[in-house]
């Protein structure tokens, strides 16, 4: 009634008291008899509106929509563990790192020949091709700055850290921390770009003390050549790569999604523009973004501005039989615990109580096993095929995995099933479509620095 009577004395001023009579008896008929808007319960509207209007949200609903909207967003939190992360000069030298084919083995990859800019920050391939094939499907860059965890199985806890693995990675770059040192105490401007930020670069000019290649990887002569260095030496080498991983960090953090189609839905929405609904998304994708909310459970996980909740989940996707089992999560936990770049490890610039992630992580449990970090869904049309494995090829398969919630092949599965209609899993695909943006970053960041290097 309270609401009946705002609307009579709002309108009192601006229409003729016998109208705003008639308004009144209006809503208080509407709101007496079962199933009309203002009367019914979140469940109900749920299943009326499916046969009368798609567009048509609950105040609850327009509010979990709203958390999903990339207006929901807060700022980015600094990363405390690397100290040059927000500044535009690291930014820039690790953009030119980022696309550098020459730190690698072979002078032919780059962070950007599984990263591409044009694929989403992916390489739309099932398992990632660098020097050699990964075990793994290449997951995207962007909006990875807000997540605690990098890697399926969350084996790395910052970005900075993320960026030494594939370095030394055998199948990926698969070159050396003292080779990428020499690269970069060789060239001018590197080493001007990195003075700027770190002080004097260390002179490696002996090689006698500072092997051309040399670091704790695979490869045997560039191993026993690490071995054969003193520990203050290799510490200047660490050092130095450690540094370059913080400059990459400080690339990443400026490539985020840009908007969509579903948040300028959600802004319709929340105006209560029926128009602006209409005209933004079909009625099946509003259907199957009802489904993504209500039936679908996907919400359980893929919540959030960027759509995940950014932990780990056995959904027992299929393995492949010509590969050993992966155990994700179980396994990536005490990886990312007795890491010596982690958060309170010696490298990194944050104090003892500003690592939560990684003091309070759950290292044990039977969920662990087979669990794997919940992708980011925007963008997902874009970025085929999908999974840790890169096993599932479309988003209509995907969507039919999450309906009938096979066994997993090991560990417990998080999922249930969920008797979708067709009509239901085809709304849920147009809908995930709507997710797809161009990138929100510095257009010079999105561009190679070194045209003339093959990606
Ligand atoms: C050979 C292809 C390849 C190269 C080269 C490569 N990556 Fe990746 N990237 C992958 C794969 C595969 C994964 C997932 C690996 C896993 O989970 O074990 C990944 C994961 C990541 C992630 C984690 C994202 C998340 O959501 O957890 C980041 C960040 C990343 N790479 C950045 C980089 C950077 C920076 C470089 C260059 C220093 C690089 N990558 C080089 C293939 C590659
Ligand atoms: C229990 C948590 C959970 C729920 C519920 C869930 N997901 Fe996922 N989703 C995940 C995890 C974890 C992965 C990655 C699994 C892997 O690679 O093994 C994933 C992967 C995906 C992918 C592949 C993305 C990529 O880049 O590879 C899509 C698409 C997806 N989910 C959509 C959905 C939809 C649609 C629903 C609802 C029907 C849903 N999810 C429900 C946790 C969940």
């Amino acid at each position: 009634m309270y609401l009946h009577l705002q609307t009579c004395r709002f309108s009192l001023r601006l229409i003729k008291p016998l109208t705003c009579l008639l308004l009144v008896i209006m809503l208080i008929t509407m709101s007496t008899v079962p199933g009309t808007v203002l009367g019914e319960s979140d469940a109900a509207s749920n299943a009326m509106s499916l046969t009368r209007d798609p567009h048509y949200w609950s105040e609850t609903q327009i509010a979990v929509l709203s958390s999903l909207s990339l207006s929901s967003l807060p700022p980015l939190p600094p990363d405390p563990s690397n100290s040059i992360a927000d500044k535009p000069a690291a930014a820039e030298f690790g953009k030119k790192l980022f696309f550098d084919v020459r730190l690698s083995a072979n002078g032919t990859v780059s962070c950007a020949t599984c990263h591409k800019v044009e694929l989403n920050f992916t390489d739309g391939l099932p398992r990632a091709i660098g020097v050699g094939v990964t075990k793994r499907h290449t997951m995207t860059i962007v909006g990875t700055a807000y997540s605690p965890w990098m890697f399926w199985d969350g084996s790395k806890d910052s970005q900075w850290s993320q960026a030494l693995g594939p370095l030394e990675n055998a199948v990926e770059h698969g070159g050396n921390r003292s080779l990428y040192a020499h690269i970069l105490f060789n060239d001018d401007v590197y080493r001007t770009q990195y003075e700027y930020l770190f002080g004097k670069f260390p002179d490696l000019s002996d090689v006698n003390r500072y092997p051309n290649s040399a670091g704790p990887v695979e490869d045997p002569e560039a191993s026993a050549a690490w071995e054969g260095m003193t520990q203050e030496d290799r510490e200047v080498i660490t050092q130095i790569f450690v540094n370059m991983g913080k400059a990459i960090a400080a690339y990443e953090r400026l490539i985020m999604p840009a908007p969509s189609t579903f948040d300028a839905y959600v802004m319709a929405a929340k105006l209560g523009s029926w128009t602006r609904m209409q005209a933004t998304y079909t009625d099946s994708q509003a259907r199957g973004l009802r489904v993504f909310i209500g039936k679908g459970q996907c919400i359980n996980c893929h919540n959030g501005p960027l759509f995940t909740n950014n932990d780990f989940h056995n959904i027992g996707v299929p393995l492949s039989i010509d590969f050993p089992l992966d155990f994700g999560r179980k396994n990536g936990v005490s990886v990312v615990k007795n890491d010596p770049f982690n958060c309170l490890g010696d490298y990194s610039d944050a104090l003892y109580v500003q690592c939560p992630d990684l003091l309070y992580t759950k290292t044990k449990g039977p969920e662990l096993v087979a669990a794997f970090k919940t992708p980011s869904l925007r963008n997902v049309a874009e970025s085929a095929p999908y999974m840790h494995f890169g096993q599932i090829e479309t988003l209509a398969e995907v969507i039919r995995h999450y309906n009938e919630a096979p066994s997993p092949v090991q560990g417990h599965s998080s999922l249930t099933k969920l008797d979708f209609t067709i009509n239901e899993m085809k709304d849920l695909e147009s809908f995930l479509g709507t997710l797809s943006s161009p990138l929100a970053a510095p257009a010079d960041m999105l561009k190679s620095p070194w045209p003339s290097m093959a990606k």
